[in-house]
């Protein structure tokens, strides 16, 4: 795969449907970058996917939703991939707030012209009421951008975990039962390390704590921003995998791969 592939739009966990595309990273591997919807009484979509897939991703956001029917727009964090066509949804869904993290909205009020009269700034221990169901704000256990929540849905058990248990894979893996264990303890390292490269800074048995926290929600399935969805099944592997990198002092790239990434004729993404 050497460019930005949408793969499409599916039923991933109870009520949640995923939307999912793959950002080839050089020699590095490629990574999933998925945005969800979870149908609730408010429908709420998680994220608005990346700028490459723009075509794709709100032509299949259509299929799921009448955009005007949409009421909420999550915004986990201001990174590009995660907001690349948040303006474009915005105008086609003139009835959504946003949601998002009161740094965020900071860094939102950025943008040039963007309307801050439709953000909503929330963050973790606060709850969002969708009439069926609370998504119970959270911080992940790793993130790249301080503002990063995350959320617990009552009603399903799904934790949406944003950054946090993503990995770097050797193909576009649409199931996580496909990818072989040592690819995923690997590819989550490498991703670990890129993203929130102060893990390897961290003491082992707080973040050990941290993780047994989530563990303790007993999350029926993890969606993330990186990952294929993952149910009860494996949600063990990927906290084990967590704590893991944190023992072995996860390092990013060095020098010569970032040169690599830089010197392939498509770039980065
Ligand atoms: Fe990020
Ligand atoms: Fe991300």
């Amino acid at each position: 795969m050497d460019f930005p592939t949408f793969v499409g739009a599916r039923k991933v966990a109870p009520d949640v449907t995923t939307f999912a595309g793959f950002f080839p990273i050089g020699p590095l591997g490629i990574l999933p970058a998925n945005a969800h919807f979870i149908h609730a009484r408010e429908p709420i979509l998680v994220d608005t996917s990346g700028v490459a897939f723009r075509e794709q991703f709100i032509d299949e956001l259509t299929k799921v939703i009448d955009p005007e029917d949409l009421k909420w727009i999550y915004v986990s964090h201001t990174d590009l991939d995660h907001i690349g066509n948040l303006e474009a949804v915005m105008r086609l869904a003139p009835n959504a707030k946003i949601v998002v993290p009161g740094l965020g909205a900071a860094k939102l009020g950025l943008r040039e012209g963007f309307d801050m009269s439709r953000v909503q700034p929330m963050d973790h221990g606060q709850r969002l009421d969708l009439g069926d169901r609370e998504l119970v704000l959270l911080k992940p256990p790793t993130y790249d951008a301080p503002e990063t929540t995350g959320f617990f849905d009552t009603r399903t058990r799904v934790l949406f975990s944003v950054d946090s248990f993503g990995a770097l894979m050797d193909a576009p893996y649409e199931e996580l039962a496909a990818v072989p264990e040592a690819t995923l303890r690997d590819g989550m390292a490498t991703w670990s390390g890129i993203d929130a490269p102060w893990l390897g800074m961290v003491d082992k048995a707080k973040f050990g704590h941290l993780l047994a926290d989530i563990e303790r929600l007993d999350p029926a399935a993890i969606i993330s921003g990186h990952l294929p969805v993952a149910d009860r099944a494996v949600t063990q592997r990927l906290f084990r995998n967590m704590l893991g990198g944190v023992a072995t002092r996860i390092a990013g790239p060095d020098r010569e791969t970032i040169e690599g990434l830089f010197a392939s004729p498509q770039g980065v993404f």
